[in-house]
């Protein structure tokens, strides 16, 4: 029997890092010899710049009225080797749901399962945080059994993770894994006992701490990612051992395991000790 997918769904609050993470675990499975499909729900394309050395792929909303009959191979673009990318893109600012584009890329996985098939590990990058059920589909539709979580220490950021487990966690999910948190810092300084604290109270593991790291940010100036920009880097060692623990599937528990907390205890939680000075 074919061995089921590595699929990786990433979430997180809005510019934490997730085009970051997907982009950087797209790259290393790739190395490892898996064969990858970065799927891209981003008006933006981040993910698939940093990818494509820069180029924009088309993407399923641009081609949305032609879509019916297009084939697999027009929309899906060959990146690196062993890592190809097909972008959702989303609607028009202030017009349209970017939610609905999410969707529209699950509908569209889900009647192209032959071409997904040849695939060995998918990586999810979606927009947003679960604010909006749109975002949510890759779980609904069964597409994404491995969530990751971006946060930073940053309150706003913790408060989406929360809401994040809470979603992955429903009962309506099963079979959905929290696989960890992957703590992007804001600040290298952020106290790390608070974010283990964190953790522990959601009952969902760390993969990774990443600190701010110039790297990072020249990398994508660079449409290139940190392997290719300073493969000697820290960051580049991080994001391989980040790689290595998701394919081991180190240290992830069924979402019905995690659990969020209710909004009383997290805004108690994010009181009792300042999680960052200045920031609230
Ligand atoms: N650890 C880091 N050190 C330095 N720069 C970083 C780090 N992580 C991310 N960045 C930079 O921060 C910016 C936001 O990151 P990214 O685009 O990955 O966030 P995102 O969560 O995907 O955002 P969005 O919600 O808009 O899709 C990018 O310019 C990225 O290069
Ligand atoms: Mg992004």
């Amino acid at each position: 029997m074919k061995k089921k997918p590595l699929t990786v769904v990433v979430y997180g609050k809005g510019g934490v890092g997730k085009s970051t993470m997907c982009a950087h675990l797209a790259v290393s499975f790739a190395r490892e010899g898996r064969k990858v499909l970065l799927l891209g729900c981003d008006p933006k394309a981040d993910t698939s710049l940093r990818l494509m050395g820069g180029r924009r792929p088309p993407t399923i909303v641009d081609m949305v009225t032609g879509l019916e009959g297009r084939d697999f191979r027009d929309l899906v673009m060959t990146g690196r080797p062993g890592l190809d990318v097909l972008e959702t893109g989303g609607p028009s600012p202030g017009q349209g749901c970017g939610g609905r584009s999410v969707a529209t890329l699950c509908q569209y996985l889900e009647d192209h399962a032959r071409e997904l098939s040849g695939y060995d590990t998918l990586v999810f990058d979606v927009l947003g945080d679960l604010v909006c059920g749109g975002f949510v589909a890759p779980l609904r539709f069964g597409l994404g059994r491995d969530v990751y979580i971006v946060s930073s220490e940053e309150r706003a950021s913790l408060f989406a993770a929360n809401n994040i487990v809470r979603v992955a966690s429903a009962p309506y999910h099963e079979g959905v894994f929290v696989g960890g948190i992957i703590f992007n810092l804001r600040q290298n300084d952020a106290p790390p006992g608070r974010l283990e604290a964190f953790a522990a109270r959601l009952g969902v593991n760390i993969t990774a701490v990443i600190p701010r790291d110039p790297d990072i940010l020249e990398s994508e100036e660079r449409g290139l990612t940190v392997f290719e920009h300073a493969p000697k880097g820290k960051a580049a060692a991080l994001f391989r051992a980040l790689a290595a623990a998701i394919a081991g599937r180190k240290g992830a528990v069924p979402g019905a395991s995690a659990r969020a907390m209710p909004a009383d205890e997290f805004a108690e939680f994010a009181r009792g000790r300042p999680i960052w000075k200045g920031t609230f």
